[in-house]
């Protein structure tokens, strides 16, 4: 099976780039799976009913998240109605939603596992006990298992791909916004990057409006970040997965300017 993660997509820019590419990719690659991070989709922080709906329309099969599923306050009943939203499974047991799901696309079964890292982040359950606790129930329906953890620090999204090494099929970082050039397949067959990268604003501090940032970082007030305007590019990967073991035989970055797709 051949299944696309696209890194954190930013904003109404970012959902408009996906909808106008996201159909000749899917065409052109033969993509059978599509996994996105949504936790920005809306105004760049936070996601809701609508703008997740919007990407499922667009052929988005699953929706991960991070440390700004919350923001939103509407997410929270979708949250625990859709079962192809993914909030981070290491957050205590009365938050609302999922951390996982079983997905089935053309006769197959994908699992997909959404986790937070701890380190500069939310203090939260253990993401390598609850990730593996996950793997092991999924395990008893197919192989194929993709984990998206979002995280900040390198160490502990290298780590956990270690620690999930031959258990899982890929494990793709999120939230740090810019694509990593580590993309590999580790000896076990678990694909593996650091960070996929986002969909958003080239021009931009992680995708928000550069003037703001800066003038963030130098006065230590929160002026109200905007998302930044400009050429949109697509980060992502491509992962090829052999459907029986469900390790991962390809991993591919994809890096492109939307006026060049
Ligand atoms: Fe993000
Ligand atoms: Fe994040």
């Amino acid at each position: 099976m051949r299944i696309l993660f696209i890194g954190d997509i930013i904003g109404r820019v970012g959902r408009r780039a996906i909808g106008n590419f996201l159909p000749k990719i899917i065409d052109k690659e033969q993509i059978g799976f599509v996994i996105a991070n949504g936790e920005n989709l809306a105004g760049g922080i936070g996601i809701t009913p609508d703008t997740a709906k919007e990407l499922f329309k667009m052929g988005v099969d699953v929706i991960t998240t991070g440390n700004h599923v919350w923001k939103k306050k509407e997410i929270i009943p979708y949250l625990k109605e859709e079962e192809r939203i993914l909030r981070p499974i290491n957050y205590p047991e009365l938050a609302p939603g999922r951390g996982f799901g079983i997905y089935n696309k053309e006769d197959k079964k994908v699992g997909v596992i959404n986790a937070e890292g701890r380190i500069f982040m939310n203090s939260l359950d253990c993401p390598f006990r609850t990730t593996l606790d996950a793997v092991e129930e999924i395990k008893r329906s197919t192989s194929i298992i993709i984990v998206d953890f979002h995280a900040e620090a390198t160490s502990e999204k290298e780590a956990l791909g270690w620690f999930l090494d031959g258990k899982i099929s890929a494990l793709i970082g999120t939230h740090t916004h810019v694509q990593t050039n580590d993309d590999r397949i580790l000896p076990g067959g678990t694909g593996y990057i650091t960070d996929a990268g986002m969909t958003g604003p080239v021009d931009s501090v992680i995708g928000i409006n550069k003037d703001i940032a800066i003038k963030r970082f130098l006065s230590q007030m929160p002026y109200k970040f905007e998302v930044a305007k400009g050429e949109v590019e697509l980060n992502g990967v491509i992962i090829d997965v052999e459907d029986i073991s469900g390790k991962c035989i390809n991993i591919s970055k994809i890096k492109v300017k939307t006026s060049q797709i």
